[in-house]
C-alpha cells in the first residue's frame, strides 16, 4: 500500500499523485484533509504518514511539504522510516535500489510539481524500483546501528 498525506502547500499535487494511484490500480491510503489550513505543520504530516508506512514490511509513503525538505526530516526521525526527497527519476530509481527508501518526499512548490508526466515518472520509478540487497546491507546497517546510538542517548 502506498500511504499519500500533504501540509496545506501540497493539497493538490497529492491529490493528482492520488488520481494516478487510482488509475494504475494502486492500493493507497490517504492520511490527510483536503480541506487547505496554512496552520498545519509538516511533522505532523510526517508522523501521520510514516506511522501508517511502518505498519507493513511492503508499504511505502509519499510525504509532500512546499520544498519536499521539512518533511524529509520529520520523517527521518522516524526509526525505520528511510525517507528521500527526489526532483527526478533517478534520484526515484537509487532511493528505491541502493538505500530502500520507504518514503518518497516531493516539493510541491517546486517547477517540477507543475508537470504532471515528470511527477508520474518520479512516483511510478519509486514504486517499480526494488532495494538491490548485497553491498548496502552493510551500510542501512549503519544507519541502523545510528538509530540505535540515538535511542540509548549516546
Ligand atoms: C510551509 O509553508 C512550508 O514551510 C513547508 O511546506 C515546507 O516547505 C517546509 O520544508
Amino acid at each position: 500500500m502506498v500511504v499519500i498525506g500533504s501540509d496545506h502547500t501540497g493539497i493538490e499535487l497529492k491529490k493528482r499523485i492520488i488520481n494516478y494511484l487510482y488509475k494504475e490500480h494502486i492500493e493507497y491510503a490517504d492520511v490527510t484533509k483536503d480541506s487547505y489550513n496554512p496552520e498545519d505543520d509538516y511533522p505532523d504530516i510526517a508522523l501521520s504518514v510514516c506511522s501508517k508506512v511502518l505498519l507493513a514490511r511492503n508499504n511505502l509513503g509519499i510525504a509532500i511539504c512546499g520544498t519536499g525538505i521539512g518533511i524529509s526530516i520529520a520523517c527521518n526521525k522516524l526509526r525505520g522510516i528511510r525517507a528521500a526527497v527526489c526532483t527526478d527519476e533517478y534520484m526515484a530509481e537509487y532511493a528505491r535500489r541502493d538505500n530502500d527508501a520507504n518514503v518518497l518526499c516531493l516539493g510541491a512548490r517546486l517547477k517540477i510539481a507543475e508537470d504532471d508526466d515528470k511527477i508520474e515518472t518520479i512516483v511510478e520509478s519509486f514504486i517499480n524500483n526494488f532495494y538491490d540487497g548485497g553491498r548496502h546491507d552493510r551500510r542501512l546497517d549503519k544507519i541502523r546501528n545510528i538509530e540505535e546510538m540515538n535511542r540509548e542517548g549516546r
